[in-house]
C-alpha cells in the first residue's frame, strides 16, 4: 500500500524545512500543500485569503489533499498547520499515510512567527495577541495532531528531527 508520510504541526513548527530534507533522505518527492494550492491560483495564498477568505481556503487545501493522495508515488508532504483540523481531512490523512507531528514549543513558535508578514492569519497582531493567538490555536489543534503516530519535538536541528524521525519509522514498520 502506497503510505505518504504526512508532516503536520503549528504554523512555523519547521514542517517545509523538515520534510524536505526528509524527502531527500528517503529519496522520495517532497511536496508542500501550501505551495501546492499557490501553483493551482497561480496567486500568492496570503492575498488569496485576504481576498477570497479562509472558507475558500479550507475548500482548496481539501481538494489538494485529495490530488496528493492520488498521486502515484509515496511523497513526504508537509501539510498547512490547519489542513489536520478538519474531521474529513483527518480521516484522510490517517487513511493514506503515516502521520508526524511536529511538537514545537509556544516560544519557539512566538519567536519565529514574530517577524512573519507571509501568514495572513497572524497578520497585524501585537506581541500579545499572537502569544495568545499561538497558545488559543495550539490547545484547539493539538488534539487533531496528537492523532499522529510519530510525535517529534521541534526544538532540536533538522538533522537531529529526521533522524528521530527515521528511527520511529523504521520500528513502526518492524
Ligand atoms: C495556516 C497555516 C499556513 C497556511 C495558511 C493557514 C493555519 O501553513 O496553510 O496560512 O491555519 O495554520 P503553515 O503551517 O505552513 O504556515
Amino acid at each position: 500500500m502506497k503510505q505518504h508520510l504526512f508532516l503536520i504541526g503549528f504554523m512555523g513548527s519547521g514542517k517545509s524545512t523538515v520534510g524536505k530534507h526528509l524527502a531527500e533522505l528517503q529519496n522520495h518527492p517532497f511536496l508542500d500543500t501550501d505551495l501546492l494550492i499557490e501553483e493551482r491560483i497561480q496567486q500568492n495564498l496570503k492575498d488569496f485569503i485576504l481576498e477570497s477568505g479562509e472558507i475558500s481556503f479550507r475548500l482548496l487545501e481539501r481538494e489538494v489533499l485529495k490530488e496528493v493522495i492520488d498521486s502515484q508515488q509515496k511523497s513526504v508532504v508537509a501539510t498547512g498547520g490547519g489542513l489536520p483540523c478538519f474531521e474529513e481531512n483527518t480521516k484522510l490523512l490517517l487513511e493514506n499515510g503515516i502521520l508526524v507531528f511536529i511538537d514545537t514549543p509556544e516560544e519557539v513558535l512566538f519567536n519565529r512567527l514574530l517577524n512573519d508578514d507571509s501568514r495572513p492569519l497572524i497578520e497585524n497582531l501585537n506581541e500579545t495577541e499572537l502569544k495568545k493567538y499561538i497558545s488559543v490555536k495550539l490547545a484547539e489543534r493539538r488534539p487533531f495532531y496528537e492523532q499522529a503516530s510519530i510525535k517529534i519535538s521541534g526544538d532540536k536541528s533538522i538533522n537531529e528531527i529526521c533522524s528521530e524521525i527515521q528511527d520511529k519509522l523504521e520500528l513502526l514498520m518492524s
